[in-house]
C-alpha cells in the first residue's frame, strides 16, 4: 500500500496530524460530549449524521456509513491517491518524507509503454501552455483567446496552450527527448503516412485543451480551429489511456466543489466549463462533444444525486438536453435544467450579460426536470391549432403518469387543467386510464435500471444474534490485544460466520503481531479493503460494556459457534427429508439422532 512511504514515516504522520483539524477544513464541525458533529460531505443531508472522534481519530457517518481515518477521508474526498494523501499530510505536519515527490506520479506497475504515454502528455502540455503564454508564435493564439473573454488566469488554471503550424515539430521534439514513433502514434500526438511510413503532428495551428483523468494527469487533448477549419474541435483518438465515453471534462477539478456542493453542472463544451468557472461556478463538467454515456452517469451518481443540466439552447442543445435528462433521471438524478435566450451557449450567455446574471438568472433560475418537459413538448408546435393542442396534453399527461408522488402528479395536473381550462377530474380520469394501459404495455418488460449509490445506505436494522455477537466480539479485540487472543482461542480453529468479519479478524491478529497497543486509525491503514474499513468505524462507534466479563465473553463466542451448529442442524434436517422419501428409514433414524445431539450441544 505505502511501498514507497516508510511505515515509521506514515506513522508519525499520523501521531502529529488531528484528524478534527484537517476535517474542519470541509466540515462545520461542533463538538457534543467527547465526538465532533456535523453535515456529512459524502451525501446530502439537512442534520448532521457525521462524526468525528478524537480519541480514536477516526470518523464515521451513520447516514450514509461513510467512514475512516484522516487518509481515508481526504483519499475519498480528494479523489487522490493513498501516497499523494501521506504526501500533502506531511506537508502540513511539516515532516520530511525524504523522498521526490515526483517518483510518486510514475506507478511501478504500469508498463514502460503506458508511461511514455504518460509523459508525453505532461510535456505536451507543459510545452503547448508555453508557446501560448510566452512566445510569438503563440501570441495570436493568446489574442483570439482573450478577445473570447478568456483570462490569463483561467489559461493558467485549465492550462490552455497552442500547438504550432508545423508538420513535424512536436516529432522531432519528442523524438529528441527519447521517445519512440510507435509511442507517439498509439498516444494520438502523431499519424503515420501510409504512402512512405513517416510520422507527421496530429495537432497543428490549434488552441489545446489538455484533458485531464481523474487524478489531474493529462491524457489527451482536443484542439480547438482557431478561424473556420474543420473541424471545429480535434480530438485525440481512443488510445490506451484515453477513453472518451468515461472522461468528463474538468472533474479533477471540480470534484471536491460538487462534494462540497452536493451538486454538479452538466455543460456541453468545454469553451462552457471554463467560462462559467470565471464566474464562480465551478463545479461544472462537461462531456467530450459526446452523448451522455452509462460510464459517464455512473461517474457523476458516485458523487453526486442532483444535476444541473445547462446545455446550448438551440434546437440540438434542447434534444440533448432531453436525453440526458431522461438518462439521468432514469439513474435516480434529481435534475434541473437551465435555459438561455436566445439560443445562446453558457460561454455567450456570460459573455453578454456578466457573471452575476448567469449565476442568478442562468444556473439560480433552472427549471424542475418536468417544467423543462412542459416546455419541451411545446417545441414546434402551435398551440392554436386543436390538433397540436391535443398531442401536447397527452405527451403532458404521460409525463405526469411516471411521477411517483401523488401530490406532484396533483400539482402538474391542476396546472394543466388550468392552463387549458380543462376539467381536472376528467384531465385525472385520462391520466388514470394512460398509467394503466401504459402498465400493461410494458409488463415482463425490463424496469429501467436504478444505479445504487457509491455508498450503500447502512440502516442499522435489526441484525441475528450471531451477527451482533460476532461485532461485539471484534469491537472488543480492537480495544484490546489480549481479548483478540483469547477469542481466537476460545473458537478452537472455527471462524466467525461473516466473512467480512473473518476477514477483519485476521487483519486484526496480523496487526497485533507487531503492534503492542490497539490503535484504530492505524489499524485501519493497515486495512487494504474499503468496503472492511467502513465495517470496521462502523463496529469501532457502537457502544459497548467497557468491561467484558467472562461469562459475557462466553456467550458471545457461544452465539458464534451455536449459528454453525443451527446450520448443521438445517442441513441435517434436509438429508433427513430425503432418506425419508428414498424410505430410507435406517438412514433417516441415524441422521435423526445426529439431529438431537446438535440440539443438546446447542444448550450447552
Ligand atoms: P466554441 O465554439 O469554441 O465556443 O465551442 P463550443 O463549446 O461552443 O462548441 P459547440 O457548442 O459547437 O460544441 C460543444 C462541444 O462539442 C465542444 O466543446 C466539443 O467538445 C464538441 N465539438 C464541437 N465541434 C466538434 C468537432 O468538430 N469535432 C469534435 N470531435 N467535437 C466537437
Ligand atoms: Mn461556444
Amino acid at each position: 500500500m505505502a511501498d514507497l512511504i516508510a511505515e515509521e514515516k506514515i506513522n508519525q504522520i499520523r501521531q502529529a496530524i488531528d484528524i478534527v483539524e484537517i476535517i474542519g477544513d470541509y466540515v462545520q464541525l461542533k463538538k457534543q460530549g467527547r465526538n465532533y458533529f456535523g453535515l456529512c460531505p459524502f451525501h446530502g443531508e439537512n442534520t448532521p449524521s457525521f462524526s468525528v472522534s478524537p480519541d480514536k481519530q477516526i470518523f464515521h457517518c451513520f447516514g450514509c456509513g461513510a467512514g475512516g481515518n484522516v487518509f481515508s477521508f481526504l483519499m475519498e474526498l480528494e479523489g487522490i491517491s493513498f501516497q499523494e494523501t501521506a504526501i500533502r499530510l506531511a506537508e502540513k505536519a511539516q515532516i520530511d518524507l525524504q523522498i521526490n515527490p515526483t517518483q510518486f506520479s510514475k506507478q511501478k506497475s504500469i508498463s514502460k509503454e503506458l508511461q511514455a504515454m504518460y509523459d508525453a502528455h505532461e510535456l505536451l502540455r507543459k510545452f503547448y501552455h508555453h508557446l501560448l503564454v510566452n512566445t510569438k508564435d503563440g501570441q495570436h493564439a493568446l489574442e483570439y483567446l482573450l478577445n473570447r473573454g478568456f483570462t490569463r488566469d483561467s489559461i493558467d488554471k485549465f492550462q490552455v496552450g497552442y500547438s504550432l503550424n508545423s508538420w513535424d515539430f512536436i516529432y522531432k521534439f519528442l523524438l529528441k527527448r527519447d521517445f519512440q514513433p510507435e509511442w507517439m502514434e498509439k498516444a494520438g500526438l502523431v499519424i503515420k503516412r501510409e504512402r512512405d511510413g513517416t510520422f507527421f503532428d496530429r495537432f497543428r495551428d490549434r488552441i489545446m485543451f489538455p484533458i485531464f483523468d481523474r487524478n489531474g494527469k493529462t491524457i489527451a487533448f482536443s484542439g480547438r480551429a482557431l478561424g473556420a477549419d474543420e473541424p471545429k474541435y480535434l480530438n485525440s483518438p481512443e488510445t490506451a489511456i484515453f477513453n472518451k465515453s468515461k472522461i468528463l471534462y474538468n472533474f479533477h477539478l471540480a470534484r471536491p466543489h460538487i462534494r462540497k456542493t452536493q451538486h454538479v453542472i452538466l455543460f456541453e463544451g468545454f469553451a462552457d466549463v471554463i467560462a462559467a468557472d470565471r464566474s464562480g461556478v465551478e463545479n461544472g463538467v462537461a462531456t467530450m462533444g459526446t452523448s451522455l454515456t452509462d460510464e459517464h452517469i455512473s461517474l457523476i451518481r458516485q458523487n453526486v444525486q442532483s444535476i444541473t443540466i445547462c446545455y446550448d439552447s438551440d434546437k440540438a442543445g434542447v434534444e440533448a438536453a432531453f436525453r440526458a435528462g431522461k438518462h439521468l433521471s432514469e439513474a435516480g438524478c434529481s435534475i434541473k435544467v437551465s435555459l438561455m435566450p436566445d439560443r445562446l451557449d453558457p460561454d455567450e450567455y456570460i459573455k453578454k450579460y456578466g457573471d452575476e446574471k448567469f449565476r442568478i438568472e442562468v444556473i439560480g433560475a433552472s427549471l424542475t426536470w418536468m417544467s423543462f418537459k412542459f416546455l419541451y413538448f411545446r417545441r414546434e408546435k402551435n398551440l392554436q391549432d386543436e390538433g397540436d393542442r391535443l398531442t401536447y396534453i397527452e405527451e403532458i399527461l404521460k409525463e405526469i403518469s411516471s411521477l411517483p408522488k401523488a401530490v406532484e402528479r396533483d400539482h402538474y395536473l391542476r396546472q394543466l387543467a388550468s392552463e387549458f381550462s380543462l376539467s381536472l377530474d376528467a384531465l385525472k380520469q385520462q391520466q388514470k386510464q394512460n398509467y394503466f394501459a401504459e402498465k400493461r404495455n410494458s409488463k415482463g418488460q425490463k424496469q429501467a435500471v436504478v444505479m445504487p449509490l457509491s455508498i450503500p445506505k447502512q440502516v442499522n436494522e435489526l441484525k441475528p444474534a450471531h451477527y451482533t455477537a460476532e461485532m461485539r466480539l471484534i469491537k472488543h479485540m480492537l480495544k484490546s490485544r489480549d481479548v483478540a487472543y483469547k477469542v481466537q482461542e476460545l473458537l478452537h480453529g472455527n471462524t466467525f460466520n461473516i466473512d467480512e468479519h473473518q476477514a477483519i479478524i485476521t487483519y486484526l491478529l496480523g496487526f497485533y503481531e507487531d503492534h503492542i497497543n490497539p490503535d484504530p486509525s492505524a489499524f485501519l491503514n493497515y486495512i487494504q479493503d474499503d468496503k472492511l474499513r467502513r465495517i470496521v468505524v462502523n463496529i469501532e462507534m457502537m457502544s459497548i460494556n467497557e468491561d467484558l466479563s467472562d461469562q459475557e465473553l462466553n456467550d458471545y463466542i457461544k452465539q458464534v459457534l451455536n449459528y454453525q451448529k443451527w446450520l448443521k442442524i438445517k442441513e441435517k434436517e434436509m438429508e433427513e427429508k430425503v432418506a425419508e422419501r428414498e424410505q430410507d428409514f435406517k438412514k433417516a433414524a441415524t441422521i435423526a439422532m445426529e439431529i438431537i445431539q446438535l440440539r443438546k450441544s446447542l444448550k450447552i
